[in-house]
C-alpha cells in the first residue's frame, strides 16, 4: 500500500483558532452566551473526537447543552458500522425539523464516519434541507473554517473528499470527565476486514509520535486523570508507520514510566498482531489494566478467512494461552459478528465452543450488518434475519451464563477499584472499575468519585458487582 504520512502543520491549526477568535467575537456581540449541542455516535475514537469538536466551539465562546432547542449550533457526530446507527441517525437528524422551525439561526452539522460515504452525504444533501455543513473525519481540523462558512455563506457546506487522511496535533479539547480520559495514540485502519466500513472511512493507518502521546498522557496525569484509554482500530500495528523502531509494546513502556496514581488501557487489540512483548509488556509494567480487549469475531476458520481477520481458531487459542501464562489474573474480553454471510450451524456452533473454551469475562455480541462497498456485501448469503436473531439469543445466553459464573468468583474477595461516578440510586450511590474494568456499586461518600478504594465484593450478576468499601487512596497497586 502506498501511502506517504502527512502531518497537519501547526500554522494551519493556529489559523483554525483565529478563525475560533472571529467566531467568538460574532457570536458574542449581542451579550449573550450562545450554546451548542454535540450529540455523539459510535466507538472512543468519536467520542474523542468530540471532544475536540467542543473544544473549538468551547473557543469560540460557547457553552454547551443538551437541549437541542436552546442550542445555536448542533453537531451530530456519526457512526457507519452498523445499520442501526445509522438508522438512529437519520430518525434524530429528520426531528431537528422541529428545532430549526423554533430557532431559524440554528446551525445544524452532521459530521463522522457515516457522512465519509458518498451515498450517505447524497442523501443529505438531497433529503435533509435543515443540514447546513456536512464534514467528514479527515476534515475535523477544520472544523472552525467550515462552520465559519456555514454561518457566513448563502450555500449549504459539504466537505467529504476521499482521503487517507493525516495526522493532526493541537486541537483544543474539551475532555467530558475528570477521572477517565480518552488518548488517541493513532488513526485509521489497514486491515479491510470483509465485512468493516472503518478503513474507507477512517483512512490509512497513521502514529501519532511517541513524544507527542506521552506528553498528552503527562498532562493528563499532571491534571488528576486516573484511568487513561490508549485509542487505536489496532493498537499492535501502532510505530509501523513511523519507522522509529519504537512499537506498542514500547509506547506502553514510556508511558507506564510516568509516575502517579492511575492505570493504563488499551484498545483495540487486533489478534493477528498481539505480541509476546505486549503480554510481557503489560505484566510487568506499574500502570496496565491486566485487561485485554481481542475481538474474535467467529470461532470458524472458514468464516475468519472470509472476513480476512488473517489468524485461525488455533492461533488465537495460543494467544489467549500466552496472554494468560504471562497474567494469570487477566480480564479478557471480545467481540463477536453473528451472521456473517453464510455462516452455517456447523460454524456458529465454532463460535460457541471457543466462547466455551475461553471463558471470557465480557463479550460485544453484533448481528452482522451489510455495508455499502465492502467485499461481504455481495457474499451469498442464504439465512433469514430470522435465523441469525435466534443464533444471536444462543450467543447472548452463553456469554451471560460465562459473565454471571465469572462475576460469582469475585464475591468473597477484596479488590482496588476506581470510584468513577455517582449512580443516582439510593442503594447503592456509586460506581467504580475494577482494574479489569468490571462494574462495581457501591455505598459511599459522593466526594469519593475519582478515588482509588479497596473494596470486598458481596454479591454479584450477569452484569455487574456489588461492593463494601474497605478504605479509599489506599494507593498504587505493585
Ligand atoms: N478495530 C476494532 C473494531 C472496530 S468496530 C477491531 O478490529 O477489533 C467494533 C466491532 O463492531 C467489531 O469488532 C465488530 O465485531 C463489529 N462490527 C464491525 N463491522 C460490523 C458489521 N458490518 N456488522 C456487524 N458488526 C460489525
Ligand atoms: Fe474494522 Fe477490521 Fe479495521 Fe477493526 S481491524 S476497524 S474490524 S477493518
Ligand atoms: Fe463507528 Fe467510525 Fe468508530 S464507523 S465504530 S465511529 S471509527
Amino acid at each position: 500500500m502506498s501511502y506517504e504520512r502527512k502531518e497537519i502543520a501547526p500554522e494551519e491549526i493556529a489559523r483554525q483558532e483565529e478563525i475560533c477568535r472571529r467566531i467568538f467575537d460574532r457570536v458574542t456581540a449581542d451579550g449573550q452566551r450562545p450554546l451548542a449541542m454535540v450529540d455523539t455516535y459510535g466507538c472512543q475514537q468519536n467520542e474523542a473526537d468530540s471532544e475536540k469538536l467542543r473544544g473549538y466551539l468551547a473557543e469560540m465562546g460557547y457553552g454547551f447543552t443538551r437541549d437541542e432547542f436552546q442550542a445555536d449550533v448542533i453537531v451530530v457526530n456519526t457512526c457507519a458500522v452498523r445499520e442501526h446507527a445509522e438508522m438512529r441517525v437519520f430518525g434524530n437528524v429528520g426531528a431537528l425539523n422541529h428545532t430549526k422551525k423554533a430557532r431559524p439561526h440554528q446551525i445544524i452539522a452532521v459530521c463522522g464516519c457515516m457522512v465519509q460515504q458518498p451515498h450517505i452525504a447524497e442523501k443529505i444533501k438531497k433529503s435533509y434541507p435543515i443540514v447546513d455543513l456536512v464534514f467528514g473525519p479527515h476534515e475535523l481540523w477544520r472544523f472552525p473554517e467550515l462552520l465559519e462558512r456555514a454561518m457566513t455563506g448563502k450555500k449549504r457546506v459539504f466537505a467529504t473528499e476521499k482521503s487517507d487522511g493525516a495526522v493532526v496535533e493541537g486541537i483544543p479539547q474539551r475532555r467530558d470527565g475528570s477521572v477517565k480520559a480518552w488518548l488517541s495514540i493513532m488513526y485509521g485502519c489497514n486491515n479491510f476486514c470483509t465485512y468493516c466500513i472503518v478503513p474507507y472511512v477512517r483512512g490509512r493507518e497513521r502514529s501519532r509520535r511517541p513524544e507527542e502521546v506521552v506528553a498528552e498522557a503527562r498532562e493528563l496525569i499532571a491534571a488528576g486523570y486516573k484511568d487513561i484509554t490508549l485509542l487505536g482500530q489496532n493498537v499492535n500495528s501502532y510505530g509501523k508507520d513511523l519507522g522509529l523502531g519504537v512499537d506498542f509494546a514500547d509506547l506502553i513502556r514510556m508511558v507506564d514510566a510516568i509516575d502517579g496514581d492511575y492505570v493504563l488501557r488499551f484498545m483495540t487489540s487486533h489478534p493477528k498482531d498481539a505480541t509476546e512483548k505486549l503480554f510481557r509488556t503489560m505484566a510487568e509494567s506499574r500502570h496496565c489494566a491486566h485487561h485485554i480487549h481481542l475481538p474474535v469475531q467467529s470461532g470458524s476458520n472458514r468464516v475468519l478467512k472470509a472476513m480476512n481477520r488473517s489468524y485461525t481458531r488455533e492461533k488465537y487459542l495460543e494467544q489467549v494461552r500466552l496472554a494468560r501464562s504471562y497474567m494469570p489474573d487477566l480480564v479478557l474480553t471480545t467481540d463477536i459478528i453473528v451472521g456473517f454471510p453464510g455462516e452455517t450451524e456447523e460454524e456458529f456452533e465454532d463460535t460457541l465452543s471457543l466462547v466455551e473454551e475461553v471463558r471470557y469475562d465480557a463479550m460485544f455480541t453484533f448481528i452482522y450488518s451489510k455495508r455499502v462497498g465492502t467485499p461481504a456485501a455481495s457474499m451469498p448469503d442464504p439465512y433469514t434475519r430470522a435465523d441469525k436473531q435466534k443464533h444471536f439469543d444462543r450467543l447472548t445466553e452463553l456469554s451471560n451464563r460465562i459473565s454471571g459464573e465469572k462475576h460469582r468468583e469475585y464475591e468473597g474477595r477484596t479488590l482496588r477499584v476506581l470510584i468513577d461516578g455517582e449512580t443516582g440510586r439510593e442503594e447503592y450511590n456509586l460506581s467504580a472499575r475494577t482494574d479489569g474494568g468490571r462494574l462495581v456499586h457501591l455505598k459511599g461518600e459522593p466526594s469519593l468519585v475519582g478515588q482509588f478504594a479497596e473494596v470486598t465484593i458481596t454479591a454479584s450478576n450477569t452484569w455487574a458487582l456489588y461492593g463494601e468499601i474497605r478504605n479509599s487512596e489506599f494507593g498504587v497497586r505493585n
